[in-house]
């Protein structure tokens, strides 16, 4: 526990973190807001290309603190090999776990209506591929890399140390609005597995958190709101109706909350979901 400034909670020199998905739309925001405060950050993800990009996007200082790992979630080997490689250079302190699918509307969903129409994302039209394949990533990748994370964070100082935080998302607490998806040009609907899945890491954070009593392991969640990336003006007019905010997020606005997560802002927080939403579930 820090006895310093109220800054001073905030920052982590010296800590080494992992982001998952660090190459995705907030993956990136988050990593950048932990090499902000100081930490050297893995930005693991199975795009190497756009981990690429994002790495060659950041100022030089902070790059020298900036790793990418390209890495498949859902191959056991693959992230017990990757987690390992990372634990023999030194301490692994925080864990983000930003991976995801998460079918993004964008105005391109196959269209149609009935139940021989093409996949939209509706229930009854949608492939038990897709379903698999959402919770290969979204819950098993987690399973994985959080276990392999944790087996090194318990050998860390004398009861265990380190901090994991699972993205998890308004629509694992309340239902979709289908109706924000009306206006597009062919039917989108936010498929089930984002739901279940996002609502299944709820329960994970909690348990896992359960398993660390007395230690120095926290494990908390964090769920956002829908990020602005480009959406039509209807979708982003549908979307800020349903919020008090009356907007959706800048990205941006995310940094916030996961350096406080990360961080020994959070200390006496754990098995918690922290809400970042606008006031989205508010209402
Ligand atoms: N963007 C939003 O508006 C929003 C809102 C609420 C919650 N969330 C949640 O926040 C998190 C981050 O969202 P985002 O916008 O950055 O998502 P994104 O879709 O932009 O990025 C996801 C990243 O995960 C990577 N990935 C997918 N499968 C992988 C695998 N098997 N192994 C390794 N990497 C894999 C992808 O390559 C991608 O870079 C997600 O968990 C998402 O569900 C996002």
């Amino acid at each position: 526990m820090s006895s310093g400034s109220t800054a001073d909670l905030f920052d982590l020199t010296g800590r080494r973190a992992i982001v998952t998905g660090g190459a995705g739309l907030l993956g990136r925001v988050f990593a950048r807001a932990l090499l902000d405060v100081g930490a050297e950050v893995h930005h693991l993800d199975r795009d190497e290309g756009r981990l690429e990009e994002v790495l060659a996007a950041l100022p030089d200082d902070l790059r020298r603190r900036a790793v990418a790992v390209r890495c498949d979630l859902t191959d056991e080997d693959d992230v017990e090999a990757t987690v390992a490689a990372l634990a023999r250079q030194g301490r692994i302190d925080i864990l983000v776990n930003s991976a995801a699918i998460d079918p993004k509307f964008d105005g391109t969903a196959a269209g149609g209506a009935g139940p021989d129409a093409p996949d939209d994302g509706h229930l009854t039209r949608y492939p038990v591929d897709r379903w698999r394949q959402s919770l290969e990533v979204n819950l098993t990748g987690v399973f994985l890399i959080t276990r392999s994370v944790c087996r090194v964070m318990q050998t860390q100082g004398e009861r265990g140390e380190g901090t994991v935080v699972n993205l998890c998302s308004t629509y694992g607490l309340v239902g979709p609005d289908q109706r924000i998806y009306d206006g597009a040009p062919t039917p989108f609907f936010k498929p089930v597995d984002y739901s279940v899945t996002k609502a299944g890491l709820l329960g994970f954070t909690r348990a896992v958190a359960s398993l660390y009593r007395d230690s120095g392991i926290r494990v908390n969640a964090l769920s956002p709101g829908g990020a602005f990336d480009d959406h039509d003006p209807a979708f982003v007019a549908a979307y800020s109706y349903r919020t008090i905010t009356g907007r959706m997020a800048d990205p941006d606005e995310y940094r916030g909350a996961i350096a406080f997560l990360c961080s020994d802002a959070s200390s006496y927080m754990t098995g918690a979901n922290l809400v970042v939403d606008g006031g989205w579930t508010a209402l």
